[in-house]
């Protein structure tokens, strides 16, 4: 691409310069474009607009590439860890041995809560959605980690990136326990992450509790798989919650209501639901129809994506995943009979052809989730966790960026022009 790029407004040429990164479309700077024209650039959804500069990761929606740092996403998931991508997407580069056992007893090491914390489960109602639940926690935990919330020092911010992903897990796997009415379960340090996440959630204080060593990497799996994303709309949201100057465990909140929606994180528990809602493999026709009706606001949940247009790659890994845990447990269920047919029956369909709708992560992870025994309300919980580590290193990023301004789009203004108020009585 040219280093320049012309625009003329007005009758008048302006020149804005051209930017490259180390991979990927060229950007257009436009920051002087509203002083120099007053004019505004108009890209609801931010379909052609980089918000930021990134060194974190790298997606080519084309090409089904997602890279961590310059490591491909199928290498992470397959030979890394959990810890290792978190302390990879954190600081930039792989650790050693030595550092990276630091990192994990560090992490380890504020896996607790505050005590009193225990008490804000028992204000919610027991059928309470468990990211009603992380909203609120999540939110709360500014108020008890004081000396973590002055973003001006590096070491507070480090400090809070590390509790946030270590206190995750037990904050999730508690909003579990209280919905089903079990007491919560501390940590046990000599588990791993995801170890000890699953024995908080589904152990009990009355036995010791195995944790299945397939399970454990498949869960590891599909926390890697989601660990970030570039700039999906809720790490958007927790860097424009941050470019107040707001603090990090507010921020991660905000980024937990944003993933919580359908279109977003949301879609792992709306594939389920709409596979259990299929129920058969002679139904599958009549939802491809709906998907395909203009009319119909129905949408085949986990298929399509904004930034893949040829596959998925987290998609792929999850399937395979799928396959191993469903063996392992030796779970039968008709929904994964469906997911198959499903997605057969719409990656030979023109009109998923044309529009390029590929099944997504969410398409599978759901079914392994399902079988590992989540509830489908726990399913976005467990994409929050996982993506607590992208959105505190994209927070880290910023913060760090001298270049960094509080976040504040403008708009093309379509109501009503300057007029006077009228008392009520004399309209
Ligand atoms: N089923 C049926 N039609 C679809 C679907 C779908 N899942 N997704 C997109 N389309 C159609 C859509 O109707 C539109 O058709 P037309 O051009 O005729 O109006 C066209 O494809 C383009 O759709 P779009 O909504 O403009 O595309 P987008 O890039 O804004 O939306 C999306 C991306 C992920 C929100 C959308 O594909 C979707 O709603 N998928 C289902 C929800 C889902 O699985 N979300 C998880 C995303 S992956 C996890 C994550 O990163 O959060």
């Amino acid at each position: 691409m040219a280093d320049s790029a012309k625009l003329s407004v007005g009758g008048k040429e302006f020149d804005y310069s051209v930017r490259s990164g180390s991979v990927g479309p060229d950007v257009i700077d436009i920051r002087k474009l509203y002083a120099q024209t007053g004019a505004f650039t108009f890209d609801p959804g931010f379909t052609s607009t980089a918000s930021c500069e990134s060194a974190i990761t790298y997606i080519d929606g084309d090409e089904g590439i997602l890279l961590h740092r310059g490591y491909p996403i199928d290498q992470l998931a397959e030979q890394s860890s959990f810890m290792e991508v978190s302390y990879l997407l954190l600081n930039g580069e792989l650790p050693d041995k030595a550092t990276l056992d630091k990192f994990t007893t560090t992490i380890t090491r504020h896996t607790m809560l505050h005590e009193q914390m225990a008490t804000f489960y028992r204000g919610f109602r027991r059928d309470a959605h468990p990211m009603a639940i992380m909203c609120g926690v999540v939110g709360a935990l500014s108020a008890f980690y004081h000396d973590s919330t002055d973003i001006t020092d590096p070491h507070q911010r480090m400090v809070a990136s590390h509790r946030l992903i270590a206190k995750m897990p037990t904050i999730a796997a508690m909003s579990y326990q209280y919905s089903v009415g079990r007491p919560f379960l501390y940590p046990r340090n000599s588990l791993s992450y995801t170890g000890n996440f699953l024995r908080m959630t589904f152990g009990n204080p009355a036995e010791e509790y195995e944790v299945n060593p397939v399970v454990e990497k498949a869960m590891d799996k599909i926390f890697i798989l989601h660990a970030d994303h570039e700039q999906n709309a809720s790490t958007s949201t927790v860097r424009l919650a941050g470019s107040s100057g707001a603090n990090p465990f507010a921020c991660i909140a905000a980024g937990i209501a944003c993933l919580w929606g359908p279109a977003h994180g949301g879609a792992n528990e709306a594939a389920l639901e709409m596979l259990r809602e299929i129920g058969t493999v002679d139904r599958i026709p009549e939802y491809i129809a709906r998907a395909k009706n203009k009319d119909d606001p129905f949408r085949l949940m986990g298929f399509g994506h904004r930034v893949y247009k040829n596959f998925d790659p987290r998609a792929t890994v999850m399937k395979k995943t799928a396959d191993e845990v469903l063996k392992e447990l030796g779970v039968t269920d008709p929904i994964f009979d469906v997911a198959r047919e499903l997605e057969q029956i719409a990656l030979n369909d023109p009109y998923f052809i044309d529009k390029k709708l590929y099944p997504n992560v969410d398409f599978y992870s759901g079914v392994i989730l399902s079988a590992i025994g989540f509830p489908t309300t726990m399913f976005t919980v467990l994409f929050a966790l996982a993506r607590t580590v992208g959105w505190v290193a994209q927070w880290n990023e910023m913060i760090s960026d001298p270049e960094q301004k509080i976040g504040r789009p403008r708009q093309l203004y379509t109501g009503p022009v300057q007029r006077d108020y009228v008392p009520v009585g004399k309209r």
